[in-house]
């Protein structure tokens, strides 16, 4: 029996950094997300009784590093004492690069894990599940602005607006193909350690999450550019002050950003959000997306561009 699913990742406009339960995964913080269209990952898994250990490929290479996250995930849907599986997983976009690949993944492998038996888990459960293989895949079960809540034991996850209620289009910049140095998952735990910035920034994320809400409820773009921009350069800045230092930042990262305050001070309605990697994400209205992708193509360091509008949660594909 297998099955597949389908999920694009997601950029958070309000970021998670840090964690309060390293244990069960749970984020210090609430986020609030974009989920995007044209970038995916599919998976599929076969459950096989013939079979003595899972099996992992990512875009048809074996994949052994990933396999013990992935079989976990699978184990938390599933249970541990399932019949082991075939994964294979493909994606259109370039891995462990700061775009996000780990959440379309675990959004992906919830959803297919839940359809090979009848139990028919709420999204609100596959949203905790994946959210505990990582804490940005939670988000990639909705689709549109999704924002993920912090409650006592679990997370709360919902869609603030589906995505054709605020249709705004996403370019990345990609300026380095490379795998990051450091993980996400360690990095949050070396910045909760050591970065004397940590404890103030888990204070103000209340606050910036109100703001982002308001924002996105009034479809307000120069508002919700400046808290997430804000937001952004806020968790950038506990990075940076961790011990050691984590820079994900390359020259061309700045030049970037430079791109989008040009353009927005020459009237375009435009925010760049950068996460844990150099690429930079810009945020805009449809009819300016044009001219965001051309400037930052045109911007030194700048490999290429990515354009996708706003999509939909994981979703089931095929039934084999
Ligand atoms: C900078 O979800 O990859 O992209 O829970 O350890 O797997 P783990 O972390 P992950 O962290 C994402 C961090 C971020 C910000 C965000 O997506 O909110």
């Amino acid at each position: 029996m297998q099955r597949t699913a389908r999920a694009q990742p997601n950029i958070a406009l309000i970021k998670y950094w840090g964690k309060r339960d390293s244990g069960l995964n749970l984020p210090a913080v609430g986020s609030i997300s974009i989920t995007l269209d044209t970038l995916y990952t599919e998976m599929s898994i076969e459950l096989d009784p013939t079979l003595e250990a899972d099996v992992l490929r990512i875009n048809d290479e074996p994949a052994p590093g990933m396999l013990p996250r992935v079989s976990a995930c699978i184990d938390s849907v599933l249970g541990a004492t399932r019949e082991r599986a075939r994964i294979d997983s493909h994606g259109n976009f370039p891995v462990a690069a700061g775009l996000a690949s780990s959440a379309s993944a675990f959004a992906a492998c919830v959803v297919a894990a839940d359809a090979l038996d009848a139990t028919e888990r709420s999204r609100a459960t596959l949203a905790n599940l994946a959210g505990r293989a990582s804490g940005s895949a939670a988000r990639s079960l909705f689709g549109g602005f999704v924002e993920l809540a912090n409650r006592e034991d679990s997370v709360h996850v919902e869609s603030l607006l589906d995505a054709g209620e605020w249709p705004l289009e996403v370019v990345v910049a990609i300026t380095s193909e490379h795998e990051k140095a450091v993980g996400s998952g360690e990095a949050m735990e070396i910045s909760r350690r050591t970065s004397p910035f940590y404890g103030r920034w888990l204070a103000e994320q209340d606050a910036d999450l109100d703001t982002a809400r308001q924002a996105i409820a009034a479809r307000d773009v120069d508002a919700l550019g400046t808290i997430a921009e804000h937001n952004c350069l806020k968790m950038h800045s506990v990075m940076w002050t961790s011990r050691p230092p984590l820079v994900y930042w390359t020259a061309a990262t700045i030049a970037c950003m430079e791109t989008v305050r040009r353009l927005r001070d020459a009237g375009t309605p435009v925010f760049f959000t950068i996460d844990a990697g150099p690429q930079v994400k810009a945020v805009c209205e449809p009819s300016a997306a044009g001219a965001v992708e051309a400037a930052l193509a045109a911007t030194p360091g700048v490999l290429r561009t990515l354009r996708t509008p706003l999509g939909e949660g994981a979703r089931l594909v095929n039934q084999a």
